[in-house]
């Protein structure tokens, strides 16, 4: 095994502590990578607290982080792709069946038995509990490691792996692009980047935020409208105007003010807060409107999503941290107060 360092809830105590971890030993095609910056996701904080309180988790270790870039530092014999001094990217799966027909067609994240997912999943191989990237050194398959495109800045690029996939999947598979009327609900880390690549796929694009304060930002993000989702006035002004709105609400909402934005024939993508929701049928039926979830992206699409992104210039609004104030990037977090993503610098792990 090689050693490493993160940082790991343990027991009870929903706060994050610096511990010595475990990676595996490479398998012939795996990459060991230093772990360089790591955003913070919404399903980081969902994590923690799940865990915080969780029956009979005592013994199973928490370390999250699933949206990281960093450098390759050594290559298994079978590895192709790579070589040590890479700057490599990491997303929020790092394996798959890769034989049901979703893998094979290019949507591991759909895999039919259930992808590997970065932190709190289970390894397809030793069956042990996969640990996050919110730690100096990760051990990845070098198919689910991305190149990380020249010109993209490393910290800010990070979020890109979990928020930016997220919301590239369903913008690209609804079709937007020029004079596709979008609106995002929710202007935080995946919120943001919605804006962003929407924009610069050509879409009309309108923020619904409960937060006027960030009517500025939205504009400054290339938005051209902004929608209090507090005033009812100004949903009922923007009703049946939007062709795809990509909801990033992080908890659980009622969907029915965000279907009836939704212009007909138009499509409802519900990315954020998952569990069981509730809709009225007439939501969706007057106007014949589409709902719609998604999540993490596969190869080709994250891969293109990168790609596109280098070529428009598109990263994460960050503000960057030491990764020994995790603690307070995820209270922070809690409280709404980020403009629009954290991310960890990991270098104070040596
Ligand atoms: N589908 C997937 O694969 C996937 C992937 C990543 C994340 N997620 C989920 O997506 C959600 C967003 O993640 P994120 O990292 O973007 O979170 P975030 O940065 O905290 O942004 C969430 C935004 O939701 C809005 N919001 C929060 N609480 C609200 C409430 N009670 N009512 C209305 N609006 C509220 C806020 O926007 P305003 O202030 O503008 O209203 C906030 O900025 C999380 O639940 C996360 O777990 C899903
Ligand atoms: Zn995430
Ligand atoms: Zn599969």
């Amino acid at each position: 095994m090689r050693s490493t360092v993160g940082w790991q809830v343990e027991g009870p105590s929903p706060t994050l502590r610096r511990t010595r971890l475990e990676r595996r030993d490479l398998r012939p095609d795996d990459l060991a990578v230093r772990v360089d910056y790591c955003g913070v996701c919404h399903t980081d904080l969902h994590a923690v607290g799940a865990r915080h309180g969780e029956a009979g988790s005592a013994g199973r270790p928490l370390v999250p982080g699933h949206e990281f870039t960093g450098v390759v530092t050594e290559t298994g014999p079978a590895v192709t792709r790579f070589t040590a001094g890479d700057p490599v990217a990491v997303g929020n799966i790092v394996d798959s069946c890769g034989e049901c027909a979703m893998c094979r067609a290019g949507q591991e994240n759909f895999c039919h038995a259930f992808p590997t997912l970065t932190y709190d999943g289970v390894d397809r191989h030793d069956g042990s509990t996969t640990l996050g990237g919110y730690s100096r050194e990760y051990v990845v398959r070098e198919a689910f490691a991305y190149p990380l495109p020249a010109g993209l800045d490393p910290a800010a690029a990070a979020p890109l792996l979990c928020a930016g996939i997220t919301v590239w999947e369903p913008l690209h598979a609804l079709g937007v692009g020029k004079g596709t009327r979008v609106a995002v609900a929710g202007l935080g880390g995946l919120g943001h980047l919605a804006v962003k690549i929407a924009v610069a796929l050509g879409a009309d694009t309108t923020v619904v935020s409960r937060s006027s304060d960030k009517a500025d930002n939205a504009r400054r993000l290339g938005a051209h409208g902004f929608v209090v989702s507090t005033a009812p006035e100004q949903l009922a002004d923007a009703r049946d105007s939007f062709d795809v709105v990509i909801d990033t609400v992080s908890a659980p909402h009622d969907l029915g003010p965000y279907l009836r934005l939704v212009a007909m024939d138009g499509t409802l993508s519900h990315l954020g807060h998952l569990g069981p929701v509730t809709v009225e049928t007439t939501d969706l039926l007057v106007g014949r409107k589409h709902l719609s979830s998604a999540g993490s992206g596969g190869r080709p699409a994250t891969t293109a999503m990168l790609d596109f992104c280098a070529e428009h210039g598109i990263t994460a609004d960050i503000e960057l941290l030491p990764s020994a104030r995790v603690n307070e990037a995820l209270d922070r977090l809690r409280r709404n107060d980020v403009r629009h993503r954290f991310v960890l610098d990991l270098s104070d792990l040596d």
